[in-house]
């Protein structure tokens, strides 16, 4: 079964990317097309990117670096659980992103985006220019919540039958561009 890393953006404390990636979480263990990872960039706690050498080539100096090589590499597709700061992505997940280079290549992203009035579409339209040039495949089927916090009772999200069948229909896009990749990967 491919496996699904689904990585959490924001890291401030008191933050709500936990809440939005354990529904979606949720969601991807009912769709049972993949093993599904969680990569919290919280828990994960890289500090600004300390690497000398171009991630390219691979030659990395530290131990946080080679156990998130690890995790990215061992991954088919991505799922970015991403919050909009400032109209665009948050650093900790540029960071994140930069200090590695193949791993993250030749492999779909989809991104569960969420935020203000836009429902962090903004933050997702600007990753695109990132995410290609390291050679990933975003999707176009993605999941926006705006005004988030409208969305959460009791410490869960609750989103409108939508935004559940935009999930599904997101999973269904990574399941298949994953396979497709697949031979590239090779
Ligand atoms: C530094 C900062 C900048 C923000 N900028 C935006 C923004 O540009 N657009 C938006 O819709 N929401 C913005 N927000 C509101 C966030 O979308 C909202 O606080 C969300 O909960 C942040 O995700 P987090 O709780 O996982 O950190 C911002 C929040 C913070 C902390």
């Amino acid at each position: 079964m491919p496996k699904l890393l689904v990585v959490v953006a924001s890291t401030r404390p008191g933050r709500i990317g936990p809440v939005v990636a354990d529904w979606f979480l949720a969601r991807a263990k009912d769709h049972a097309g993949f093993d599904v990872e969680v990569a919290d960039l919280a828990e994960l706690n890289l500090p600004m990117m300390d690497e000398p050498h171009h991630p390219r080539l691979k030659r990395y100096e530290h131990e946080h670096t080679k156990n998130w090589s690890a995790i990215v590499e061992s991954a088919d597709a991505f799922v970015f659980v991403m919050p909009e700061y400032n109209y665009t992505f948050t650093a900790p997940l540029k960071n994140a992103i930069d200090y590695l280079h193949g791993e993250w290549a030749y492999k779909p992203v989809g991104f569960v985006s969420y935020g203000g009035l836009s429902g962090g579409l903004r933050a997702v339209q600007s990753l695109k220019g990132v995410v290609t040039t390291l050679n990933m495949f975003p999707l176009a089927a993605s999941v926006a919540l705006p005004f988030v916090p409208s969305l959460i009772t009791d410490g869960a999200l609750h989103p409108n039958e939508l935004t559940e069948g935009s999930a599904k229909t997101m999973l269904d896009e990574l399941l298949k561009v994953s396979a497709a990749l697949q031979t590239l990967r090779q």
